[in-house]
């Protein structure tokens, strides 16, 4: 299953899965046969989650582990940042999602044989994540070392419908003979716990890997409750340093007609329901384990504890098989909404279908809070939101679920004050959102990849307007969107400066855009871009408003202290901001010295030597024209209107051989850029390396949790890139480029509250409102109205088609393409020529000096050949 990390060409679009093992399946992930060596690959992908309550895959029987995870979106323990050299408004608090209370585990014990898959004589065994359902189910024949089978049955959900429970059943049966059986059913803390459950997370980082989350030196869930309360088992905490409080009730019920008896007992890390039962052949006993699960700022415990209740009493009320059809008819509302059907191609149905409910997984009950980089599936990047959720996933959202697009904008309207005081901090006006945080503090202590993407303000303005329009929503620009957008606007107009060079022009200086790889630079393209637009959309939802609402309007200029030169101010910023472009190379340069930079070849460079970030010393990086993700190439999608075709190709034929991919926001961006300018077989391999990013593990490190990111830009990739489907402005546009291998596409979107669905095939494509009122959408500038009839639009062609790949151009500095110099350390007594040199000093042409070793650094008397 495991890929190696990608070489920055994708490679052939060829289905990468072990099929013996994952069989495919249009609607479920299926497992056959396990296999302990991928562990901490296959919790994350067989995770459940809802938004809110994530339960990583991890086996029932609990020891077979490479991370146990259970995650509630936004609990968090904070520490101090040590900085070795410290400055002034550097990030101080550190923000890392909690382990919390693992409810997963059930115990199975046959005449006293423990079952442990990893030693277990397996007769049968089949695991599936019912992707339509959104349930986790495994099957096990076990036969025990006396010769008895026995067949264990489970199920695990964590519910779309009550955001706090989490339903487990595990089933268990004699096939053969009788026996005595112990099913212990825990719920433990292994943020703290120790002995036998003190299984130290894998993934918290220990090494150099920045993707992976701090580990804590100290306690972190203070225990303030441990009781049995009605038959249940109650654990309550408090976090150390941030106060933050949570409470987890368990109920057990058992359902045999065999004798059974039961033992409760509680500690302050460990609740454990224990049964023990004389098991006859063929007399099935059925457990129910509910768990409700609510966190808290600050409430106490005990008053967490009550809400556990009442949601425990009502799931009891309701029943396991009524708690699950419910759940399983909101993630059918969600399929409905959401589901991509790519025809005749099973496998790539499958892999679509598991991203999308993992994004599914990782917003749907979001509610208030953020959306994570891994979701709830594990602490890669500490359970910290970034720019992903707006330029990732909130399309996604917009399109399918617009009422969590809203959620997860409002969420940053709620940490707009952080934002405003960062600002300050930072000695600008207006609103700076954070790079990374949790509880709306900036939390990136590496400033240069982090606080200096100042991005994040226009990705969230992006969003918010692709939201406003495409549902209508004034209500949310006039109570929120609004503040937002004055707030980031004012952040551009003080943060750039003019210069005067013949014309007047904007600046933005000291910035770092999405691509990790060139940091603090100035007039990064991507960023005065999307300023630009920012700046724009501040200035025409104000004057919007005005007209349509101006008594709103009126309470919002007093409550922003907001004035009309202000307003002015932005039009001019973003008239004539600096965007950069070359008259030499005819692309647009990523920055004002890109281009100065020696070019990296990376064809030159190692496989081993990748991702770059866990190589090379940052300064080596950022010397060189070479780039972690999309960047130009991304601002070509977003604001594509504003770049003609010519454009888009030369910009993408410049970068694309100098993207290493090293992010997994990379590879779908690519694809439909790709898409666009004619690169069809290209669109189709990035598409495949985004699609299988974590189902292949091909960042390896999906150990660490599910790439959120990604799977948004899959969906993106398959609707924006394939279907060709843009939106500026407020009007929808459709410019296909269906795969030739791919019979059918067919999406469902939504567009001002109506639903579409599109089918598009290679002769034409073919509309029907399916909910709600008739659309007007463009197909290659024609015009077309929706409605519930069916309309086919011929198509010609699927747009422009090129047969050559981009190539590595030379611009820059240097005659000979290479990356970082590899030397052996030269130490005293040692002479050798650097043998990264070896090859230069055969070559008469080559221009590198020739100076002995030890000879000291090159001074300019020195000869050059
Ligand atoms: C990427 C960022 C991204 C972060 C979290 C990094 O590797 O470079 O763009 O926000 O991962 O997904």
């Amino acid at each position: 299953m495991h890929d190696a990390i990608p070489s920055h060409r994708p490679p052939q679009p060829v289905d990468p899965l072990d099929r013996s093992r994952f069989p495919v399946d249009p609607w479920r992930l299926v497992e056959r046969g396990y296999d302990g060596r991928d562990l901490g690959l296959t919790e994350t992908l067989f995770s459940v989650a809802n938004g809110y309550l994530g339960l990583r895959g991890n086996v029932e029987e609990g020891r077979d582990t490479h991370t146990h995870g259970t995650y509630v979106n936004g609990f968090h323990e904070t520490w101090t940042i040590r900085h070795a050299e410290d400055a002034f408004g550097l990030a101080r608090v550190g923000q890392t999602i909690v382990n919390v209370p693992d409810p997963k585990t059930i115990k199975l014990y046959v005449d006293d044989e423990p079952l442990l898959l990893s030693d277990a004589d397996l007769e049968g065994y089949e695991r599936s994540l019912d992707l339509r359902e959104g349930v986790l189910r495994r099957e096990v024949v076990w036969r025990t070392t006396s010769g008895k089978r026995v067949r264990i049955s489970s199920t695990r959900m964590t519910s779309v419908v009550e955001r706090h429970l989490a339903v487990m059943t595990f089933e268990v049966e004699m096939l053969d003979g009788h026996a005595s059986l112990v099913v212990s059913s825990p719920v433990l803390n292994r943020q703290d716990g120790s002995d036998e459950y003190d299984v130290r997370s894998a993934a918290m980082g220990e090494g150099v890997d920045p993707r992976q989350a701090h580990s804590f030196g100290h306690r972190v869930l203070q225990p303030t409750l441990h009781e049995v309360r009605d038959g249940r088992l109650l654990l309550g905490y408090r976090c150390t340093n941030s106060g933050m409080t949570i409470a987890t009730l368990a109920q057990h019920r058992i359902e045999t007609d065999n004798p059974w008896t039961e033992r409760l007992t509680v500690e302050e890390d460990l609740a454990q329901h224990v049964y023990e039962i004389a098991a006859e052949q063929g007399r099935v006993v059925r457990i129910d384990k509910l768990v409700t699960v609510h966190t808290s700022r600050g409430v106490p415990p005990r008053e967490l504890a009550d809400r556990c209740g009442r949601t425990m009493d009502r799931a009891v009320s309701a029943g396991v098989p009524q708690l699950q059809r419910e759940h399983a008819e909101l993630w059918a509302r969600f399929w409905a909404e959401s589901d991509v059907e790519i025809e005749g191609q099973p496998e790539l149905q499958q892999a679509v279908r598991w991203n999308l409910f993992q994004l599914g997984q990782a917003t749907v009950r979001a509610g208030n809070h953020g959306i994570p980089a891994k979701g709830l599936t594990g602490t890669g990047y500490g359970g910290h939101y970034f720019w992903d959720t707006e330029c990732y996933v909130v399309p996604f959202l917009t399109y399918t679920h617009p009422q969590a697009a809203r959620n997860a904008l409002r969420f940053r309207h709620g940490m707009l004050d952080d934002a405003r005081r960062r600002a300050a901090e930072m000695s600008q006006f207006g609103a700076l959102y954070p790079w990374r945080t949790i509880n709306g503090a900036e939390a990136s202590a590496y400033f240069q990849a982090g606080t200096a993407q100042y991005h994040i303000n226009a990705d969230i303005s992006y969003a918010l307007m692709k939201y406003a329009r495409a549902t209508g929503d004034r209500q949310f620009l006039l109570n929120q969107g609004v503040d937002m957008l004055v707030e980031t606007a004012r952040l551009w107009a003080d943060l750039g400066f003019w210069q005067v060079n013949g014309d007047q022009s904007f600046h933005i200086h000291g910035v770092t855009g999405p691509d990790e790889y060139n940091t603090v630079v100035n007039d990064n393209f991507f960023t005065n871009i999307m300023a630009a637009h920012n700046l724009r959309a501040a200035v025409e939802t104000v004057r919007a408003l005005e007209e349509s609402d101006p008594e709103q309007m009126a309470r919002a200029r007093a409550r922003l202290g907001l004035h009309e030169r202000e307003v002015e101010d932005w039009q001019r910023c973003a008239d004539h901001m600096h965007i950069p472009f070359d008259e030499r190379t005819g692309i647009h340069p990523q920055d004002s010295h890109f281009l100065d930079r020696e070019v990296w070849d990376l064809d030159a460079t190692p496989a081993d030597r990748r991702p770059l970030l866990l190589h090379y010393h940052p300064l080596v990086i950022y010397r060189y024209q070479v780039i972690k993700q999309a960047d130009v190439v991304l601002a070509l999608y977003l604001c594509g209107d504003h770049f003609t075709a010519e454009d888009k190709l030369a910009d993408f034929d410049y970068y694309d051989p100098i993207t290493t991919g090293d992010s997994s926001l990379s590879a779908v961006v690519q694809s439909i850029v790709a898409a666009e300018v004619g690169y069809h077989e290209l669109a189709l391999r990035y598409f495949y390396a985004g699609l299988f990013v974590d189902l292949a593990d091909r960042h390896g490190n999906t150990v660490d949790g599910v790439h959120v990111a990604s799977t948004g830009g899959v969906w993106s990739a398959l609707v924006g890139g394939f279907g060709g489907m843009r939106d500026h402005d407020g009007q929808l546009s459709l410019d296909p480029r269906l795969p030739d291998c791919w019979p059918s596409l067919t999406w469902r979107m939504r567009w001002q509250l109506s639903r579409l669905r599109v089918r598009l095939e290679a002769e034409a494509i073919s509309f029907v409102v399916e909910v709600g009122e008739p659309v007007t959408l463009t197909v290659r500038g024609q015009e077309v109205q929706v409605g519930s009839q069916e309309v086919r639009v011929p198509l010609d062609g699927q747009g422009p088609r090129r047969d050559r790949e981009p190539e590595l151009r030379l611009v820059g500095t240097t005659p000979s393409a290479r990356g970082p110099r590899e030397h052996e350390p030269h130490l005293a007594g040692g002479g050798v020529v650097p043998h990264s040199w070896s090859h230069e000093l055969d070559d008469p042409t080559s221009p590198i000096p020739v100076r002995a070793p030890g000879a000291g650094p090159l001074t300019q008397s020195d000869p050059v050949s």
